[in-house]
């Protein structure tokens, strides 16, 4: 696992984004998966900024959202297709046909998980995927406990969770109890995935991420056996890792490829 870390916020994104744009720059058609939550919002502003600078052009791009909340219509401004556009979609020339986003109101959802890992295995599958971590230990909403082989389910989030994601509803009860999410399998046959963390509160889950052992209860430390992650802190976030010293020499000293 590649650890980077930077000192704020804005250049964990800027940093993020760089790796985003390079990939789109060697593979214009790349498969993009992409994450809501607040930490990659920073990420989308600076890609939206070089495409607007003429240094990034989507139209080629193909993107997969990790999730969304079971129930929640895309117009309904809490949801996941309604964040995609207004921080990133609007704002970029992506073609609206190359948009997936997991739907929350389907009827068959076991057909409709099957459909949405088919799509991305027809388009061969995801080349990027940018992810969070919840301050559960999750990736996409893969709670402590979900199998670390899971594929596209919908899932009862934790009480954590719902408690987290409650400061963007007007009281908690409004929080889904469900989501529809990728699977911690799904995520790992993602040839590049790219997590971006930021901040104290997520500190903890950092350093059960990185160092801690693989375990089904910090649905995230799955990276540690992917061959190709990327995973960008604040400096903030890394208070409880052991070895940031190595890391940031390993950074220094990365040959150039
Ligand atoms: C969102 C997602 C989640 C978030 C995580 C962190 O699509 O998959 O795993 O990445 O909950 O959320 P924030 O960034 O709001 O702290």
């Amino acid at each position: 696992m590649e650890v980077i870390i930077k000192d704020t916020y804005e250049e964990m994104s800027i940093e993020a984004a760089k790796i985003i744009k390079d990939a789109i720059h060697l593979k214009p058609n790349l498969v993009l998966g992409l994450a809501t939550g607040t930490t990659p919002i920073g990420t989308y502003k600076e890609l939206i900024r070089m495409h607007q600078a003429g240094e990034l052009d989507f139209s080629k791009v193909v993107t997969f959202n990790l999730d969304e909340y079971v129930g929640m219509p895309s117009t309904h401004d809490q949801s996941y297709h309604y964040f995609m556009h207004e921080n990133l979609f609007n704002d970029i020339n992506i073609a609206p046909d190359n948009v997936h986003v997991p739907s929350g109101v389907v009827k068959d959802f076991k057909r409709y998980c099957q459909w949405y890992e088919d799509e991305i295995a027809k388009v061969g599958g995801v080349d990027l995927q940018v992810l969070g971590i919840g301050s559960d230990g999750h990736i996409g909403f893969n709670e402590p406990g979900t199998s670390l082989a899971s594929r596209t389910m919908v899932v009862t989030l934790t009480e954590e969770t719902i408690r987290d994601n409650s400061r963007f509803f007007d009281r908690i009860e409004d929080v889904p109890r469900l989501a529809i999410t990728m699977g911690v399998g799904t995520i790992m046959e993602a040839k590049h995935c790219l997590l971006v963390a930021n901040g104290k509160k997520k500190a903890g889950p950092v350093a059960a991420l990185v160092e801690g052992p693989i375990t089904s209860q910090v649905t995230a430390s799955a990276l540690q056996m992917h061959p190709n992650a990327t995973v960008i802190f604040d400096e903030a976030a890394t208070s409880k890792l052991k070895r940031i010293d190595y890391y940031k020499w390993t950074y220094e000293n990365r040959p150039e490829v």
